[in-house]
């Protein structure tokens, strides 16, 4: 396995992963469609780790661009180089802090966003650090078009009933679908079937996995 600096060097000649250091980290705001190629819709995963879902809705959909965002270069290192691998030029890895999200993307210009097993960040300090907080909630908003679809995957039972309490007090949600028990519900599909790191290990666990959608109206 390559040592997390060797992942690093790596990452900085990779066309498909954008970071701090890169002349295109500084323009990318806005110009996304122009970087694709194309003016096909742009969704991205918050917390992306390894990257499944960005390349693997990649693979699924070639008429949309994906962006995997996470802090941790070590572990976008592995999507960036599975969408190398299998040819995904609709893929590409963000590495920032998801807080600094409106620096990388204009309003209105992406369309959708998976949240993929986020940190539950469990003690009521770090409330505002939960990726469905509603600081983050009011920032997706502005960067999401009218009717993008939000999706959450957790293993984490407080976290998911935590997030649909912060929905219920909002007024510019709809389409809200929620289950605690993802594979056992009529929402699983080929979209909610692909597998995350963190995923399979709660999964052999035993650990249900909860899910949710909405929109912002
Ligand atoms: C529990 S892991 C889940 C990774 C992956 N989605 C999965 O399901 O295997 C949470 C990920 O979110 C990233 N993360 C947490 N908070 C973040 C933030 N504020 N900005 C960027 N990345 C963040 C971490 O670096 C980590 O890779």
């Amino acid at each position: 396995m390559r040592s997390k600096l060797a992942r690093f060097a790596e990452n900085t000649e990779r066309n498909n992963l954008i970071e701090p250091g890169k002349p295109i980290f500084a323009t990318i705001q806005g110009d996304w469609s122009n970087y694709f190629g194309n003016d096909h819709p742009i969704i991205l995963e918050l917390g992306c780790g390894h990257g499944e879902y960005t390349t693997g809705l990649a693979a699924l959909y070639p008429n949309k661009n994906f962006v995997g965002v996470d802090v941790k270069g070590a572990r976008i290192w592995k999507g960036s180089r599975d969408a190398e691998v299998n040819q995904l030029t609709n893929a590409a890895f963000l590495r920032i802090r998801i807080l600094q999200l409106e620096n990388s993307f204009a309003n209105q210009e992406a369309s959708g966003i998976w949240i993929t097993f986020p940190d539950p960040r469990p003690k009521a300090k770090d409330e505002k650090r939960r990726l469905t907080s509603p600081r983050f909630l009011d920032m997706y908003r502005k960067i999401l078009k009218p009717d993008s679809w939000v999706h959450l995957k957790t293993d984490n039972q407080a976290l998911f009933e935590y997030t649909l309490e912060v929905l219920e007090e909002r007024t510019d949600i709809s389409d809200l679908v929620f289950t605690d028990n993802l594979y056992n519900s009529g929402l699983y599909e080929p979209e909610q079937q692909i597998e995350t790191t963190f995923e399979q290990k709660f999964a052999q666990r035993g650990i249900p996995i909860k899910y949710l959608r909405f929109r912002f109206c």
